[in-house]
């Protein structure tokens, strides 16, 4: 089983590459093979065509994201909540593939500078994700005040944390394997 774990921030001065950290650290303690699909590291360019309309001949960095993308079974999600919607680089990054994503869940970890967690992009990401055929876990990982919870390498000592991705994750990972089994007996349909 492998994971996609996106984020979508391309600010300079971004927080929520601790939180996107965090999750990479805990699937790599758990043995989960995972990638980390950094809107940074991957420059895509504002949507022109999608992956499938290049038919073959996609410029690199298009094509080495649907290739972590075709590979994996399920995506986790990290992202803020710009005016109480998401980032446009991760909207940007999700918007280039379609059937990369057909019959396998999506995570979503979203958090904010405040309280709330960054709930309002979550409710948005249900509609987004759903739409792309990755639809979301019931559970969501909502954190609150990032800069304050997790330091620069994705630590936190908040055990209201710890226990939120926790248990997510259980949920998440369930639901991925129950998608692969199927898609691995019946292929998609
Ligand atoms: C354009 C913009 C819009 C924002 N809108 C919201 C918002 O609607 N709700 C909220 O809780 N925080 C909002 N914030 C604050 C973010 O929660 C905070 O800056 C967070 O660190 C952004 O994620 P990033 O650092 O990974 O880019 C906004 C920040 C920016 C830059």
């Amino acid at each position: 089983m492998k994971i996609a774990v996106i984020y979508g921030s391309v600010r300079q001065n971004r927080q929520g590459i601790r939180v996107a950290k965090y999750i990479v650290n805990q699937l790599n303690e758990r043995g989960m093979d995972n990638t980390l699909v950094d809107a940074m590291d991957h420059q895509l360019p504002f949507l022109d065509k999608m992956y499938k309309e290049y038919k073959g001949d996609a410029p690199e960095e298009i094509e080495n994201v649907h290739q972590i993308f075709e590979s994996v079974d399920g995506f986790i999600i990290v992202s803020g909540e710009y005016n109480h919607g998401l980032p446009p680089a991760l909207k940007n990054l999700l918007d280039h593939y379609q059937s990369e994503y057909h019959f396998k869940p999506s995570g979503l970890v979203t958090y904010s500078a405040g309280m709330f967690g960054g709930v309002r992009a979550a409710m948005h990401l249900r509609a987004v994700t759903s739409e792309l055929g990755m639809p979301s876990v019931p559970t969501t990982f909502p954190v609150p005040s990032v800069g304050k919870n997790f330091d620069e390498e994705g630590n936190t000592d908040n055990e209201h944390i710890a226990r939120g991705f926790d248990r997510f994750l259980k949920e998440f990972v369930w639901y991925t394997e129950a998608l692969k089994a199927k898609r691995d007996t019946d292929g998609k349909p």
